[in-house]
């Protein structure tokens, strides 16, 4: 069984925001979101993985490497343009010879894991496994309709959807979509679809099995999605994800589990509410209270800021008084604030953003 994670496309969109880096490598609970994908391949007993890469991908290979780290052998196929990711399979076929193969796409999250995808292929033997759940805006998802313990139709981003029923953007393929694959036309908006791929397996008698998938999972396709990632993930994440090993001043008051990096100093005064990751060289300021769901990224300062449900990444720097909550706050994002803090804000700040309140 081999691993085909994908992280192509648009690489530094997250509509309506733009980042510097690969939008794969923004952080849930300060890990990239990529990561969580290529934890579950290990997890799942998958050793060889290949990473599908757009025109904007050096920070992936810089921190995914050989893939060592996370106890796998990744390789990375370069993809170009994303032509889609029936394109992004025909990419790497040689790669994927004549095993099967868990595709996962890299902008999502799915708690369980793969490992029942893999179970299913066992005992069942199909030709294909499809990560399925029940999701409120169908029109923006693969959708399949079942009739009587069958799928019977399976469409793109439908106008009129037939079901709720999503693909969630994680599948189990025997080699056997190769061949569909190589006859497919580009699609209405010109992309190679892999839900195409799939209808067209089914259509041909083959037998593609849907999972509900049990826990949540989320596809990060937008700053609030972003948001509830984080939050899920910092809810379900077990005791020992939370490592402190910066210093806490005696007179700050932590409730909850809190993981805090290397060298972050949470000073006088300071109230923190669990769940809460800080990475490492943050200076978390006298008068600065955070709250559950926040994750704060590494070299980061807080002064007199209050920060709630929210995503602070590298090198920002908060200096209050200022109140923010559900906010998504890019990389070396500068505010300052002669308020009185009263207000409770919401902001989405792309990276470098500068905000004098
Ligand atoms: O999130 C689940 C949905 O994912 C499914 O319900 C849809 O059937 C499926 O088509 C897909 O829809 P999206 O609109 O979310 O796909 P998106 O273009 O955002 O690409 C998903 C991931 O695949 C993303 O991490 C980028 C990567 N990708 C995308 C394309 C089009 C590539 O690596 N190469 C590509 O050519």
């Amino acid at each position: 069984m081999k691993g085909l994670i994908l992280a192509g496309g648009h690489g530094t969109r997250l509509r309506p925001l733009t980042f510097t880096g690969n939008k794969h490598m923004l952080p849930i609970a300060n890990q990239p979101i990529l990561f969580y994908g290529l934890k579950q391949f290990a997890r799942a007993g998958i050793r060889d993985v290949a990473v599908i890469l757009g025109p904007i991908h050096e920070e992936i290979r810089e921190s995914v490497g050989d893939g060592s780290a996370f106890g796998l052998r990744v390789q990375y196929i370069t993809q170009g343009e994303p032509k889609g990711l029936a394109h992004a399979v025909l990419c790497a076929r040689e790669f994927l010879g004549e095993d099967s193969f868990v595709m996962y796409l890299g902008d999502n999250l799915l708690q369980e894991g793969v490992e029942q995808f893999l179970e299913i292929a066992r005992t069942q033997r199909p030709d294909a496994v499809v990560g399925v759940t029940a999701v409120d805006r169908p029109s923006q998802f693969g959708i399949v309709e079942m009739a009587g313990g069958r799928i019977v139709s399976i469409e793109e981003k439908p106008a009129t959807p037939k079901s709720r029923l999503a693909l969630i953007g994680v599948y189990l393929f025997t080699p056997k979509i190769h061949e569909i694959i190589a006859h497919l036309a580009p699609s209405a908006r010109g992309e190679l679809e892999i839900t195409e791929a799939i209808w067209k397996l089914v259509e041909g008698g083959g037998r593609v099995v849907p999972h509900p998938v049990t826990g949540w999972w989320k596809d990060t396709g937008r700053p609030e999605d972003l948001l509830e990632a984080n939050e899920l993930v910092l809810r379900t994440m077990p005791p020992d994800g939370f490592v402190r090993l910066g210093s806490v001043a005696r007179g700050a008051a932590v409730t909850g589990p809190l993981g805090l990096g290397p060298g972050s100093v949470v000073e006088e005064t300071v109230e923190i509410t669990g769940p809460v990751v800080i990475g490492s060289g943050v200076r978390v300021g006298p008068g600065s209270r955070i709250g559950p769901g926040t994750a704060i990224g590494n070299g980061v300062t807080l002064l007199n800021a209050q920060v709630r449900r929210s995503i602070v990444m590298d090198g920002s720097q908060l200096e209050g008084p200022i109140r923010i909550a559900n906010s998504l706050i890019g990389r070396n994002v500068r505010i300052s604030s002669r308020h009185d803090g009263a207000n409770e804000l919401e902001l989405t700040l792309g990276d470098s953003a500068s905000l004098k309140l």
